[in-house]
Order: structure tokens, then C-alpha cells, then sequence
């Protein structure tokens, strides 16, 4: 047995990073205003994220420098010391779920040893399944949905009709709504925020969703695979493109889009952190409340060599954070 000294959890600096965005973003809950609530959790986001001792490249970002002033991949990030990360942020995953004030909006940032992150590069959107640990050996994307159902289903000792998958309503899973209604599972369908239907999926804590299935964002499938790995999940993902120039675009890229990707393949590194905090309320964290004298924040943080996960209610006194944050609260 090998007997290492506790080391350094990454994953408790970087919640400050997410808390700090979620302030900040939930002053625009509602507004109507998608841009102006990333740009606030943006900026928040940057100015923590350069307190952190870490020499960080952002792989998952806001897009290409200088299309917007958002952290954009490539960035360096962090004071420049060691360790070495790969960085990815959805500042706000779920922009129009606060612009419209809906549940489930979250501020997420994960963070793994340097190379070992996925990089999406021109491949947008993805399609993936994540289940509980329990069910790890019962899924196969290349299967069919009501498959996959079935075996779950068989794989934690249940009926089809007992389990609950969460699905983005999209125009492209009216085949997959179908199957899951023949099997008679149970569908939770969401306008977006695809992580946190990945993390209900994945995490025995909340029984009440057993799988995310559906075609989402490639980013958020490679920060969902971080949290997976932390919370002894199961998740496969396989590239989902939308014309043939795109899939052709892909290729010459070096993507293999026919190839089924597990959690490994999207982040290899056995010691990667994850930290999410939530603006608006939903199944799996409490949102911002701003009180008289403070304001209240809910995040989950983990890492994966421990597989230690928590949950972090904080309280933020905003008057004094005032007096000496340069961060806008
Ligand atoms: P944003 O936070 O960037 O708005 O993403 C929200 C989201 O719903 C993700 O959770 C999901 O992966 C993706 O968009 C789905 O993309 P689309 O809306 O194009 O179907």
C-alpha cells in the first residue's frame, strides 16, 4: 500500500472561481439579457482564476481570441507556477435559462493535468449517455436508446418504467423521446444545461434522474466527463455533426467521428477537479439568494483521485467583499 501525504486539492480554490461567477451572474437573473449575464460571470471568473497557483491553458473556453472579451481558448491563465492544468470554464452553462430566470444555470469550472483534456476543436456537438456507477457495463452507443433502457434498468434491478432520463427537447430526439415512451421510462425534458442533467445522471446522491441522454455541446461533454470520473459514474460520448462539410471538416482535422468515446478519452488524467456553483435553483444545488447583510451560495466540488465530493453552502458578506475585491459584487 503506497502512503502519500494529503496533497493539494485543486478543487477548493477553483470553487471560488465558480461562487465568485454565480454572484455576479445571478444580478442578471431574468433579464432578458443573455450576454450581459455571461460577461458578468466572465469577468468575475478571470480575476479569481488569476489569484489561483497554477500555470493554466484554457482547452474549453468562451471561443476564439478576440471575437469577445471572454476567456478564450488558449488563454493562459492562473499566477503562471506550477502545476500545469488544462482549464475549462462554462461561466454560465445555461446563458438563456438566467436570462429567462429558469432553474438550472450553473457557473462550472474544471480543471486536469496538463494534455490530458479532450480538445473539441471544430466539433460543436456530441452525442452522450451518462448513468450511475451501478450501470456502468449496461450502456453501448451503439445500441439502441430502449436498449440501453432495458439494460439499465436490468443493471440496478428495476423496471424500464422505474427509471428517469433527463433529454434537451430538441427537434433532433424525436426518435429518442419515441423510444424512451416505449419502454415507458420516465422523460425529463429541459430547455438546456446539459451538465447538470450529466451530473443528476451520475451521482448516487440524487436518485431522481438515472440518465442524460441526447445530443449536446462537445464542450460541456468533455467538463461532464470530468465530474463523471469524480463522482464514479459512467459516461460515453460519440462526435454528432450537422452536414457532411462539417463531418468532412472534422476529419481533416484528425477527429475520428465514428468512435465511441469514454470518460477516458475525454479527460485521461486520473487527477482532475471540478467545481460548479448555482445561479438559478434546480434538482442539484440551491441558487444565489441575496439577503439584508449577505449573499448565499450552493456549489459542488470534487476531484477524481479521491473521488471526495461536497457540498459547499457559503455565505458571502458582499459589504465587506466590497471594501477590498475588485471583483463587482
Ligand atoms: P450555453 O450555456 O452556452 O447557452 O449552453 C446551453 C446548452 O443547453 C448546453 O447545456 C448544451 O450542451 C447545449 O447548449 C446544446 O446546444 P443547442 O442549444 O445548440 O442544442
Amino acid at each position: 500500500m503506497s502512503a502519500e501525504k494529503p496533497d493539494r486539492n485543486l478543487a477548493i480554490e477553483i470553487v471560488r472561481v465558480t461562487e465568485a461567477a454565480a454572484l455576479s451572474a445571478a444580478r442578471w437573473q431574468g433579464r432578458g439579457e443573455k450576454e450581459s449575464g455571461d460577461q458578468a460571470a466572465v469577468d468575475a471568473m478571470r480575476k479569481v482564476l488569476d489569484t489561483v497557483e497554477m500555470d493554466g491553458t484554457v482547452i474549453i473556453g468562451e471561443g476564439e481570441k478576440d471575437e469577445a472579451p471572454m476567456l478564450f481558448n488558449g488563454e493562459r491563465v492562473g499566477t503562471g507556477n506550477p502545476p500545469e492544468v488544462d482549464i475549462a470554464v462554462d461561466p454560465v452553462e445555461g446563458t438563456r435559462l438566467l436570462a429567462e430566470g429558469r432553474p438550472g444555470s450553473l457557473a462550472v469550472m474544471a480543471a486536469a493535468p496538463a494534455g490530458t483534456m479532450f480538445d473539441p476543436g471544430p466539433c460543436v456537438y456530441m452525442e452522450k449517455i451518462v448513468v450511475g456507477g451501478d450501470a456502468a457495463e449496461a450502456i453501448d452507443l451503439d445500441l439502441s436508446l430502449a436498449d440501453n433502457l432495458n439494460a439499465v434498468a436490468a443493471a440496478t434491478g428495476r423496471e424500464p418504467r422505474d427509471l428517469t432520463v433527463v433529454m434537451l427537447d430538441r427537434d433532433r430526439h424525436e426518435q429518442a423521446k419515441r423510444e424512451v415512451r416505449e419502454v415507458g421510462a420516465r422523460l425529463s425534458l429541459i430547455t438546456d444545461g446539459d451538465v447538470a442533467g450529466g451530473l443528476l445522471a451520475a451521482w448516487e446522491d440524487r436518485p431522481q434522474v438515472d440518465m442524460l441522454y441526447g445530443v449536446g455541446g462537445t464542450p460541456e461533454g468533455v467538463i461532464t466527463a470530468c465530474a463523471v470520473k469524480a463522482l464514479g459514474g459512467a459516461m460515453l460520448g460519440r462526435l454528432w455533426t450537422r452536414s457532411d462539410e462539417e463531418r468532412q471538416r472534422a476529419i481533416d482535422d484528425g477527429y475520428d467521428v465514428d468512435a465511441v468515446l469514454d470518460v477516458d478519452d475525454l479527460v485521461s488524467a486520473d487527477d482532475c477537479f471540478f467545481a460548479c456553483t448555482g445561479i438559478t435553483p434546480s434538482q442539484l444545488l440551491r441558487g444565489v439568494s441575496f439577503g439584508r447583510r449577505s449573499a448565499s451560495t450552493e456549489s459542488l466540488v470534487m476531484r477524481s483521485k479521491s473521488g471526495t465530493v461536497r457540498l459547499i453552502r457559503a455565505q458571502h458578506r458582499l459589504e465587506k467583499l466590497r471594501q477590498y475585491a475588485s471583483v463587482d459584487y
